[in-house]
């Protein structure tokens, strides 16, 4: 057994209260671990551990790689559906970037457009700006507004954003991200459906909540030493975002796992 299936297999055991620590304690040696592979890697800026766990809630080096580059693939063929592909935007946004995962492996297409990355954690924005010249990368607050003009970009994704508010954020930040997308600009974000709800074995209770409300927030073992309380874990069902996201954008695709290795959907939204 590996450290990651290791890793997997007792994480969940691990009481709340001692949960960062026994992070902190395989960050320290996955650092170990780094030194000795990151040489045979064809990148020379991967970011440390610990900021590898805040996006991934794993802290391995291997794994960060492999699913930052799976995400890309399937959100190009999300993209595909509408006809279009990263190439053809201008201006072009992440919002909840991280420590840029998904970042490195657009560079391809980024590096002449007017890129921008921007998140609430500190320390992955500092280590972008530090690492990835080709884009723009700014810190921002729980709640709106961003700093950029309205009716910016041209194409804003959100990778696993959504997929941890609370519903006044998610509604605050629909508001804003509709502000600072131009006309016919595209919104692709992801949510947990209700597949995915199904597959993680929640309570008869949740599961009643999800149907009747078509919105679930939950806290989570995993994140909840380490973020604040209004970002844990949420699902939705379909029926709620067509509903609801369509008060804001015209709803272009539901793709339901569009994003094929944690199973997320994957929703292309269109400002008017
Ligand atoms: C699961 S991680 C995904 C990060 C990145 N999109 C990726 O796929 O690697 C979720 C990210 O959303 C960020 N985030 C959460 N709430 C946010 C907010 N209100 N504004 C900007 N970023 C936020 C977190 O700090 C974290 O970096």
């Amino acid at each position: 057994m590996d450290i990651e299936e290791l890793f997997d297999k007792i994480s969940p055991h691990i009481p709340e209260k001692i949960f960062p620590d026994f992070i902190n304690m395989i960050c320290w040696y996955e650092e170990q671990q780094d030194k000795q592979k990151m040489p045979t890697l064809g990148f020379t800026n991967i970011p440390p551990p610990n900021l590898r766990f805040h996006v991934t809630g794993r802290p391995f080096l291997d794994f960060f790689l492999r699913s930052g580059n799976t995400t890309v693939c399937n959100l190009e063929q999300a993209l595909e559906q509408i006809e279009k592909n990263f190439n053809l935007f201008e201006n072009v946004l992440e919002f909840g970037c991280g420590c840029g995962r998904l970042t490195v492996w657009l560079e391809k297409y980024l590096k002449s457009k007017n890129f921008y990355g921007t998140d609430i954690d500190v320390e992955a924005i500092s280590w972008c700006k530090n690492n990835l010249k080709f884009g723009t990368f700014d810190v921002n607050d729980a709640l709106p507004p961003l700093k950029y003009q309205s009716d910016m970009f041209d194409l804003i994704y959100s990778y696993s954003v959504f997929t941890h508010l609370d519903e006044e954020h998610q509604f605050a930040w629909l508001a804003e991200l509709k502000r600072i997308t131009k006309s016919n600009g595209i919104v692709m974000l992801t949510i947990r459906g209700e597949e995915d709800h199904e597959k993680q074995c929640w309570s008869e209770g949740d599961k009643a909540e999800l149907k009747e409300h078509g919105f679930l927030f939950r806290h989570s073992n995993l994140w909840s030493g380490f973020f604040p309380s209004w970002y844990q874990t949420a699902f939705h069902t379909k029926e709620y975002v067509m509903n609801n996201f369509s008060k804001y954008f015209d709803v272009l695709k539901y793709i339901p796992k569009g994003s094929k290795r944690i199973g997320q959907d994957i929703v292309i939204l269109r400002k008017q």
